[in-house]
This record gives C-alpha cells, sequence and structure tokens, in this order.
C-alpha cells in the first residue's frame, strides 16, 4: 500500500490537484509512546517528532497545499511534568532557530497562535524574530499553535467584542461569524479542510474548535515520528473520497 518515500517528490499521480485541501491541521500526537516503545525517554520522542514536521512542511510545499497548522503544545499541556514541560520549550526555541534561514530561503511565513505571553521570554524573541523574518513569504503558511487552547481563544474573542460594546464601538446585534472569526488567533487564514490526528486517538483536545467545524477528520494509526510522506498520502486519498456537503444534499 506505501509508496517508497522517494517516489514521492512530486504528487502522487493518483492524487487530483484540483482537489487537494488547501489548508491541513494537524494535532501531531504519539511522541511519547513512540519513544516508551524503543525504552527510551519520552522527550527523545519529541525530538523524533521535529523530523516529521519537517518533512510534512517541505510535503506540502512540493504538493502545493498552501497552509499547514500543526497543534505543538495545548494550554493544558503546562500539567506535564516540569522537566518535560521545560524539555519542550527548549526544544522549539532552539528548532525555530536553527530551521529560521531555511525557512526564508523555502519561502515559508510562520506564525505563531496561542497565548504566547506565558511563554520563556527567551521563545517568545525567536517567535517575534521568525515570524517578522518571515512576513513577505507566500510558499507556505504555517502556523504552530503553541500555548493554544481553542476554548480560551473563544473567551478572549468574546472578552475583546464585550470590551468594545463596553465603549460603545459596537452594538451587539453587529456581531455575526465574520466579525467573530476576526477576533481569533486564525484571522488571516481560512479554516482547515483536513484535520490529521495521529497516535489512534480520536478526540480534538480542545483543538482548533471554531475553526473545525466543517473539517474533515483522518485519524492516522501511526504515531507522529512515523508519519511519513507516504502515510499524508494515505490521508490524502482518504481526503478526496470524501464528499463535502457542508449541510447540503
Ligand atoms: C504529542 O505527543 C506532543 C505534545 C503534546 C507536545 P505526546 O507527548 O502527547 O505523546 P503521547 O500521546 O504521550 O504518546
Ligand atoms: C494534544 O495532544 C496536544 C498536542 C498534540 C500538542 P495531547 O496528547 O496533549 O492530548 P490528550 O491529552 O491525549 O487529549
Ligand atoms: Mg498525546
Amino acid at each position: 500500500m506505501t509508496t517508497p518515500h522517494t517516489l514521492l517528490r512530486s504528487l502522487p499521480p493518483d492524487l487530483d490537484p484540483n482537489r487537494l485541501p488547501r489548508h491541513v491541521a494537524a494535532i501531531m500526537d504519539g511522541n511519547g509512546r513512540w519513544a516508551s516503545k524503543r525504552n527510551l525517554p519520552r522527550v527523545v520522542g519529541h525530538q523524533a517528532g521535529v523530523g516529521a514536521l519537517k518533512e510534512l512542511l517541505r510535503c506540502c510545499k512540493d504538493w502545493g497545499i498552501g497552509a499547514l497548522t500543526v497543534y505543538a503544545f495545548s494550554t493544558e499541556n503546562w500539567k506535564r511534568p516540569q522537566y518535560e514541560v521545560e524539555f519542550l520549550m527548549a526544544l522549539f526555541e532552539k528548532v525555530l532557530n536553527r530551521e529560521l534561514s531555511e525557512m526564508v530561503d523555502e519561502g515559508v511565513r510562520i506564525r505563531f497562535v496561542g497565548a504566547l505571553a506565558h511563554l520563556p521570554g527567551a521563545l517568545q524573541s525567536a517567535i517575534e524574530g521568525a515570524m517578522a523574518a518571515t512576513e513577505a513569504n507566500t510558499a507556505v503558511e504555517f502556523t504552530v499553535a503553541t500555548n493554544y487552547g481553542g476554548r480560551q481563544e473563544i473567551v478572549n474573542a468574546c472578552r475583546e467584542l464585550a470590551e468594545q460594546v463596553r465603549t460603545g464601538c459596537l452594538l451587539p446585534e453587529q456581531i455575526d461569524e465574520k466579525l467573530f472569526a476576526e477576533h481569533l488567533y486564525t484571522r488571516e487564514l481560512s479554516d482547515p479542510d483536513l484535520l490529521i490526528r495521529t497516535s489512534g486517538e480520536q478526540r480534538l483536545s480542545n483543538y482548533l474548535l471554531w475553526q473545525l467545524a466543517y473539517t474533515e477528520i483522518y485519524v492516522a494509526d501511526v504515531l507522529w515520528p512515523d508519519f511519513d510522506r507516504a502515510a499524508f498520502h494515505i490521508a490524502l486519498q482518504s481526503y478526496q473520497g470524501r464528499q463535502r456537503r457542508f449541510g447540503k444534499v
């Protein structure tokens, strides 16, 4: 079933280039289990997961998928052991600094979404630098949800709108779905067409609750570090076999 990796540099011929998702979202899950299966510490799985992410981003560019949004750290992930949280924060900073010049060259525009003000200062600086350095890029819109919670994002939007009503700049009846979406972190992005979650888990875990309203969901049994081009190919085959109805007949 799987195609050798080297054959997949260009779009596999069984995929219709006109029916690709424009925006793919991913819940990168299963790093800890990947490491545990090898009797390695969980954090080794996070390190291995970076490779899979890099390859998926490159694949989106190669195959003409214009937007990729990944879940790197949830508002609930602070409840993990302190060592793992600190390792992840340091890893995000290291990878961002290491990969920035390549992202600039490859035309990747990187954005971070979430409660970024609560991240370690050094990571915040790296994030600001990377977002500014890639602002003009257009090949792929790459968004990393870090300290992100869908419910928190919705509550934030409500607060911003409530504040505008309080100061008399906005009438409650002027609030509609379009205006509401303009107060979400993802205001500059279209809604995802396809959501991929790895490791077999069938839940959203507080990811993009508003934006995923009509997204096609694909659950892959592989653990995130093993999610490669061949696995992405299968996810896209599944997506192209779906009929998106949006409530119509
Ligand atoms: C996902 O992998 C990465 C993050 C949440 C940062 P996990 O760390 O959740 O891996 P499992 O689910 O424990 O295997
Ligand atoms: C969701 O995975 C968060 C990320 C992948 C960053 P989790 O592993 O934290 O989700 P649960 O706890 O299994 O729902
Ligand atoms: Mg997990």
